[in-house]
């Protein structure tokens, strides 16, 4: 049989996951969440989740990829017959994300071209954002986006993926620790004579605030954390099980798995040093909203505040963000290519193409979503949301804790916990969390699992 083509090795694959890894979520929903609950008390919280969790869940992933060879639909049959529908609805929820994934990096281009092109002035206008998003003309930017993400996957793993990968993800990394340090070294004087530096605004980040804190809000921490952990690392999605099939059987997986737990960590911690403190001192935490209106409303006006350093600021910021968003929309684009050409016996390259074509109309629909498009639909977890929400809500509330539950119950219980060992101790290597593998994939996942998707549903109101 022909060798499947596959990462060359290592640092290719780590390169590679840590650049799915991290992506938008690091920079515009981890900060956030941190502001809000309590500082250093969630990234405790978050630390703990990232070192029980996150590491059952990526081993989990990427052990079956490449023990099984196969991509998510042919890896969970190949286990179990009757267990092809959990690969069926593992495949569905990167065909759910990419829908909407190039929409998110044609804003993040838009926003490289205010800065490259004129002050960045025009970004601090309130209605900036809004009237991009609300103008039909605001799809090319996705088309551009998704067009570059399926020439990288069109060519191949190792020439596209792993190559991109290597070259994009070390000047990622430079680029945040350069304006995290940039924004400690900040001062700002406030109207009544106060002054406000970067280094309070670390300390407001780090410090843990205890205030308030009661069992509920501690469990609502809790779940916070944990489904940010799970978007942020890209598990449950298949993707790792993708990527995971590419890996050759000598690498050891322990260290990868610990790798790219640290470098998806270490950006989320850094995007707070690099946020936190710069939105502190120059409009207070008032400032920190979520999501989109973090990034595309919130920061320009910091940028703003900074005069011309904040137009650099501005453009090495959203050259970060864009990224970040390829690497991530490359591996949701690949993960769909590798169940497709394995369902239809088909080539890369015809498989590419076809799949452009959809989502290349499909990126458009969604954008057209906040215009011609327009609707508004109340969710079950309580928020009002336009397309774009529904794919994001769909995928990752609703379908992701689900696929997480299941998955442990037929590793923890039907396969057994050893078949996933017996790939990670393959060539001699140690699975040093073994135990605590165990526990997590039989016991905690299961429970966790069952309220984390009971809470996002509407069904439980912690
Ligand atoms: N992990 C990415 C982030 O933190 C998001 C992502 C989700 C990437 C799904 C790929 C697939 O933003």
């Amino acid at each position: 049989m022909k060798q499947k083509s596959g990462f060359s090795g290592q640092i290719g694959f780590v390169f590679a996951a840590a650049g799915s890894a991290v992506g938008v979520g690091n920079l515009w929903r981890f900060p956030y969440l941190a502001a809000k609950d309590g500082g250093g008390l969630f990234l405790i919280i978050y630390l703990v989740l990232v070192l029980t969790f996150g590491f059952t869940l990526l081993t989990t992933d990427i052990a079956i990829g490449r023990k099984t060879g196969k991509s998510a639909i042919y890896a969970y049959e190949s286990m179990r017959k009757k267990w092809k529908f959990l690969g069926i609805l593992t495949f569905l929820v990167p065909v759910l994300i990419m829908t909407y994934y190039a929409v998110i990096g044609g804003w993040i281009l838009k926003y490289i071209t205010i800065y490259l092109f004129s002050s960045g002035k025009q970004a601090v206008d309130d209605n900036c954002f809004t009237s991009f998003i609300s103008s039909p003309s605001s799809v090319w930017f996705g088309v551009i986006f998704m067009l570059l993400t399926a020439l990288i996957v069109y060519n191949g793993v190792e020439k596209g993926i792993e190559r991109v990968s290597k070259f994009i993800m070390p000047i990622l990394l430079v680029m945040v620790i350069g304006i995290a340090i940039f924004s400690l070294t900040l001062k700002n004087t406030l109207d009544d004579g106060t002054v406000r530096t970067g280094i309070d605004g670390l300390k407001v980040y780090l410090t843990p605030d205890f205030s308030g804190l009661t069992v509920s809000r501690f469990l609502q921490i809790t779940l916070d954390a944990m489904s940010q952990l799970f978007f942020s690392l890209s598990v449950s999605m298949g993707i790792m099980i993708t990527y995971g099939s590419y890996v050759k059987k000598d690498v050891d997986l322990n260290k990868a798995v610990s790798q790219i737990e640290i470098m998806d960590t270490g950006v989320a911690f850094l995007a707070g040093v690099m946020i936190i403190p710069a939105v502190y001192v120059f409009s207070g935490l008032d400032g920190m909203s979520a999501g989109p209106g973090l990034m595309f409303v919130s920061l320009p006006k910091v940028f703003f505040s900074m005069g011309f350093a904040g137009r650099l600021i501005g453009i090495v910021f959203f050259v970060l963000a864009g990224f970040a968003a390829l690497t991530s929309c490359i591996s949701v684009l690949e993960s769909i290519t590798a169940n497709c050409m394995e369902l239809f016996h088909a080539k890369r390259k015809i498989t590419t193409k076809v799949l452009s074509v959809i989502y290349l109309i499909a990126t458009a629909v969604i954008a057209l979503g906040y215009s011609i498009f327009y609707v508004e639909v109340k969710l079950p977890n309580g928020s009002i949301g336009q397309l774009l929400d529904i794919m994001d809500y769909i995928s990752n509330s609703f379908l992701m804790p689900f696929i997480s539950l299941l998955s442990s119950i037929l590793i923890g219980w039907i396969m057994k916990p050893k078949w996933i060992a017996e790939e990670m101790e393959l060539n001699g290597g140690k699975f040093g969390r073994k135990k605590l593998y165990n526990i997590m994939i039989c016991y905690i996942m299961p429970v966790i699992m069952t309220i984390l998707f009971l809470q996002s549903t509407g069904f439980l109101n912690l």
